[in-house]
């Protein structure tokens, strides 16, 4: 057996799977604290937590652990987290990413990263601690990602109280598809740019298991590639059994594994936040910036544009018209295409596509007949499936062909969400079964580096690709959206 981790903004899942079959056979989760600075410390507790709900690892041979992207996890020469991790969807560093770009043009970073900086990206984090926190920046010793933290305290790696093999962070690893989210690694080249880590922080850094390592230099985790083997879990939490720790990956990198993409497809995540994402023969360069041209986990490349807001807007118009979801699905699927001209720029918690870092949200075209509860619901999955739509335009305007969108994330269960989808992006939708997609990419990436060959699961799609394309919901949002 195999297991695949997703350790993901607000909780963490876990899936055993066969890895013959690929049939799923346990599976566990955790929530732990969200918000967009957490310490990492969470995220261990849930994931031994996720682990023990799933019935132990046992059975398990391999296991892989993918993570929500660009977190920063800063940590001292004793492996000790110094600062509460910045997520992604922090944007305190948009300061940071516009002197970046400043510095270096967007151009020349998206040649030598594969993106141009916004505030979710690790290189504005770290250029944010440097110009703000100074004593804090002083005592970083390596810069991680959380996925490469978990998979290093699993392997028995971190503080000398807590762990059983103390702070070795040479050991730390990370994956070509997280380390495309630094800022400071270029997809093209497969390499760091270890000269633009050292503008973004100000200190020199060497990647793991260089011999130029020394104790002057920040610690990078190594990039293994996808099918690596990267070492064991540790006795102390193996329950009795050889467990290999597979490189791991980014969320979204991790989707596309587990939902095993091909050409024409594009998938549509719908968690806390929202992606769109593609898989490309070859790395993906957009000086716009719209579209980040990250690598995959499996040796190509994953084109994606990513929204801050995207689950959460439900959520928050459900409260709003205290309602359950069921119920907020009930009054969306009551109102006509375009919400009678209600339209919400959801940008709750600033938005990076488009890049409006301090944005808020707003209601607009509401008169006295429109503003109903249905249409107010309405609106809300309009606006955040139209965010995505302009999205997919770039993912698709990157060389990307778009034949099928495959619609996953909790979101994507919600019957108006399903409809609203086919309506708004003019390309058929389909919504595979529920499952935990990035987990079983974890577990994909677990069973190649067990048995050194990528397994061939198959992924039964039983639904028919819908669309039913209502051109006016993008048009009047277009009017309010900022781009
Ligand atoms: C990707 C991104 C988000 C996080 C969420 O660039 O910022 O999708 O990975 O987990």
């Amino acid at each position: 057996l195999v297991a695949g981790i997703d350790s993901s903004t607000q909780s963490c899942k876990v899936v055993i799977v066969d890895s013959g079959t690929g049939a799923t056979l346990r599976t566990g989760r955790a929530s732990h604290p969200d918000g967009t600075e957490v310490s990492p410390s969470f995220w261990w507790t849930a994931l031994l937590e996720a682990l023990h709900d799933a019935g132990g690892l046992a059975d398990v041979s391999s296991l892989a652990i993918a993570g929500q992207q660009h977190g920063m996890v800063l940590l001292d020469s004793e492996g000790r987290v110094v600062r509460d991790a910045l997520l992604w969807n922090d944007t305190r560093s948009a300061v940071s990413a516009e002197a970046l770009i400043a510095e270096f043009g967007a151009a020349a970073l998206v040649e030598r990263s594969g993106s141009v900086p916004v505030a979710s990206l690790t290189s504005t984090k770290v250029r944010w601690v440097r110009d703000n926190e100074p004593e804090i920046a002083a005592r970083v010793a390596a810069v991680a990602l959380p996925h490469d933290w978990l998979s290093w305290r699993l392997r028995g790696y971190g503080p000398a109280d807590e762990s059983p093999l103390g702070p070795d962070l040479d050991q730390l690893v990370t994956d070509r598809s997280d380390a495309s989210g630094t800022g400071y690694w270029s997809p093209a080249r497969e390499a760091y740019d270890l000269d633009l880590f050292e503008a973004a922080f100000g200190r020199p850094a060497c990647e793991a298991g260089s011999s130029e390592l020394d104790g002057s230099l920040i610690v990078l985790p190594k990039v293994a590639a996808p099918e690596a083997n990267t070492g064991t879990v540790h006795a102390d939490y193996a329950n009795g059994s050889e467990i290999i720790v597979g490189a791991g990956a980014g969320d979204n990198a991790a989707g596309a594994l587990g939902l095993g993409v091909a050409a024409g497809d594009v998938v549509i995540s719908l968690g806390t936040s929202g992606t769109v994402f593609a898989a490309a023969p070859a790395a993906v360069n957009d000086p716009s910036g719209t579209v980040a041209g990250f690598a995959d986990a499996a040796g190509a490349y994953l084109p994606i544009a990513v929204t801050l807001n995207a689950a959460r807007i439900l959520s928050s118009v459900a409260e709003l018209l205290a309602v359950s979801f069921d119920e907020f699905a009930q009054l969306a699927l009551a109102a006509e295409p375009g919400s009678a001209g209600v339209v919400l720029v959801p940008y709750f918690e600033g938005e990076r596509t488009p890049n409006l870092p301090n944005a808020k949200a707003s209601f607009h075209g509401l008169s006295i007949s429109s503003t109903t509860r249905a249409n107010t619901a309405r609106a809300a999955i309009e606006g955040m499936l139209c965010g995505l739509a302009d999205g997919l335009d770039a993912v698709v305007a990157s060389g990307v062909t778009a034949e099928r969108l495959l619609l996953i994330g909790g979101a994507a269960q919600n019957p108006a969400v399903q409809a609203v989808a086919a309506q708004v992006f003019g390309v058929p939708v389909i919504v595979p079964a529920p499952g935990e997609y990035v987990a079983r990419g974890a577990a994909v990436q677990a069973a190649w580096a067990l048995d050194g060959a990528r397994p061939t699961w198959e992924l039964e799609l039983d639904a028919a690709p819908v669309s039913d394309f209502h051109p006016v919901i993008r048009e009047q949002y277009g009017v309010y959206s900022g781009v």
